[in-house]
């Protein structure tokens, strides 16, 4: 062989490998609505930046005559490459080759590009469309799940991993996603479940379809598996490239800050207003988001799961923050369970990646009932708290109305080691809202009440003089538990100014193993 033909073969040892399981499998992957893995891969990356690895390894599994059933690549395409010029590292699992199944070599191919991610200190992007362990490899399969799981913990905090789902991902296959920070699923084509609809059928009996089972819509709206339901692969690709502009590297490095030309010291005449003049009416909070964020640009995380808490991400003043706000349009904003979780998640994604919070506060107080503390809001509760009063980033917290009760507590106050904390002059903040005091106050006087009338006109009017003397912000700010009362109009150029000014933040919490959040 010359050298010529050798640098052929070459040549032609990559074409075959690109084809993974060969055009047929490619046909009926496209037929399905989906990318193939090396097509996603290209969606992803900046044009040409694809590096690949490991493109000639193959199984070397002999059960069942898989020996005689080879491919290139093994089932799993990985490298490095960049999103807007940064690296990344990724792995797009491949269906034509045995169903994308998981085999020791695969699990290996991931587990490398994992380690050279923490090793350089870059994120990880896998994209996920599997048929699980490779059947005809058994326990070895297994072993490389775990191989991979015990990657996704050490990596977790330390670089960002952000986990696709474009098809299948059941059984133990799953836990992988859900060690990872952000996981988006497809409409159609994906899901997630530990056990499938068979199994759910001879084990309880219940009747249930894969996409009711573990769909986009299961899980984006009642588990708060998925951070992102989208629409279809481009969307999701864009959302993941979108959602890495936020982000920095690593844990050791700043979020990337990019030039900003929306006027810092812009004034929102809307917010003036915004708050309506009756505490029960409700507003729309990514209202509020929109116009104080760069260019009104606001990622939102979560989006469909416990409505009542709003999450995601923004720049101000061309700075990547992470956003925590009540949403008054939805059951009120009150803190339950769904909230609790969501949003404690999202302050420790933030403060292990360096990205400032702003916490936005309209809260009437913990949704009652036996429904809620069976399921455990006292634990859930306590993880935003415990999220919150962790956090060393920077913190801005604003109250633009109801702060009541533990609430108040829970949402980044001033004693959690809230950095700034202001208030709008519309903000109620007190140890509950008016009609709950009246009735603890006076319940004596109530019940003395015989004419219904009279005793209405006696609420209303107790319920004035305590809204008077305590749902407002001054009290609070009498104390310097609020460190100053602002205009809402001008809102956004006090949180950069006080962005800016916190930079040079530096505070640490006391060394141990880890913490016990409560979980
Ligand atoms: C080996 C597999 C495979 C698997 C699919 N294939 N799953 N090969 N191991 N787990 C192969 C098929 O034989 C077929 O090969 C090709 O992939 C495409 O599969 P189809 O069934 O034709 O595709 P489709 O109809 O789209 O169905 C997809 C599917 C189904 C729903 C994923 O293939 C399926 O149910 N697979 C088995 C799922 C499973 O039980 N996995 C193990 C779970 S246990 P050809 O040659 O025809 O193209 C597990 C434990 C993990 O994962 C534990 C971690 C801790």
């Amino acid at each position: 062989m010359t050298n010529q033909d050798k640098i052929k073969e070459l040549i032609d040892l990559r074409a075959q490998a690109k084809l993974g399981g060969g055009i047929k499998r490619i046909e009926s992957q496209h037929a399905k609505g989906k990318m193939t893995a090396r097509e996603r891969i290209e969606k992803l990356l900046d044009d040409g930046s694809f590096e690949e690895y490991d493109m000639f390894v193959t199984h070397r599994c002999t059960n069942f005559g898989l020996e005689k059933q080879k491919f290139m690549g093994d089932g799993v395409v990985t490298g490095q490459g960049t999103i807007d010029g940064r690296i990344v590292f990724v792995f797009s699992q491949d269906f034509t080759v045995f169903g994308g199944s998981l085999s020791e070599t695969f699990a290996l191919k991931i587990c490398k590009v994992m380690d050279m991610a923490m090793k350089v200190g870059a994120p990880v992007i896998g994209i996920n469309d599997s048929g699980g362990a490779r059947i005809q490899e058994g326990v070895t399969s297994l072993a490389g799940y775990a191989e991979i799981f015990q990657r996704n913990i050490m990596a977790s905090g330390v670089i960002p991993q952000i986990s696709a789902i474009f098809g299948p991902c059941a059984g133990g296959a799953v836990y992988s996603p859900a060690l990872t920070d952000f996981i988006l699923m497809t409409e159609e084509n994906s899901y997630m479940f530990v056990t499938g609809p068979k199994v759910v059928k001879t084990v309880t009996g219940e009747d249930i379809t894969v996409a009711d089972l573990g769909g986009a819509d299961v899980h984006s709206t009642k588990s708060g598996v998925a951070h992102f339901k989208v629409e279809n692969e481009e969307e999701g690709i864009l959302i993941i490239r979108k959602l890495m502009s936020y982000l920095p590297q690593n844990n050791l490095e700043e979020p990337p800050v990019t030039d900003c030309n929306d006027p810092i010291n812009r004034l929102e005449d809307s917010l003036n207003t915004i708050i309506p003049d009756n505490p029960n009416l409700p507003y729309d909070i990514t209202d509020v988001i929109h116009s104080l964020v760069d260019h009104g640009e606001f990622l939102e995380v979560h989006r469909n799961f416990a409505k009542n808490m709003v999450v995601g991400f923004a720049k101000m003043n061309g700075f990547p923050i992470a956003i925590i706000a009540n949403q008054p349009s939805y059951l009120a904003g009150v803190l339950d369970i769904g909230a609790s979780r969501k949003a404690a998640r999202f302050v420790r994604f933030a403060d292990a990646f360096n990205i400032p919070i702003l916490t936005l506060v309209d809260v009437p107080g913990f949704l009652p009932g036996s429904g809620q503390e069976y399921g455990g809001i006292i634990i859930h509760g306590a993880k935003l708290l415990y999220a919150y009063g962790e956090a060393t980033v920077p913190k801005i917290t604003i109250t633009l109305r109801k702060s009541y009760g533990g609430a108040h507590d829970v949402m980044s106050c001033k004693q959690l080691r809230g950095d700034l904390n202001y208030a709008w002059p519309t903000s109620e903040i007190a140890v509950m809202g008016a009609k709950g005091a009246i009735e603890v106050l006076e319940s004596k006087a109530i019940s003395a009440f015989t004419d219904m009338d009279e005793k209405a006109k006696f609420m209303n009017e107790k319920e004035l003089e305590y809204r008077e003397k305590f749902a407002n912000p001054y009290q609070a700010a009498s104390y310097g538990y609020i460190d100053d009362v602002i205009e809402p109009r001008n809102t956004r150029f006090r949180v950069i100014r006080g962005f800016e000014m916190l930079q040079t933040k530096k505070v640490s919490n006391p060394p141990k193993k880890h913490g016990n959040i409560p979980l």
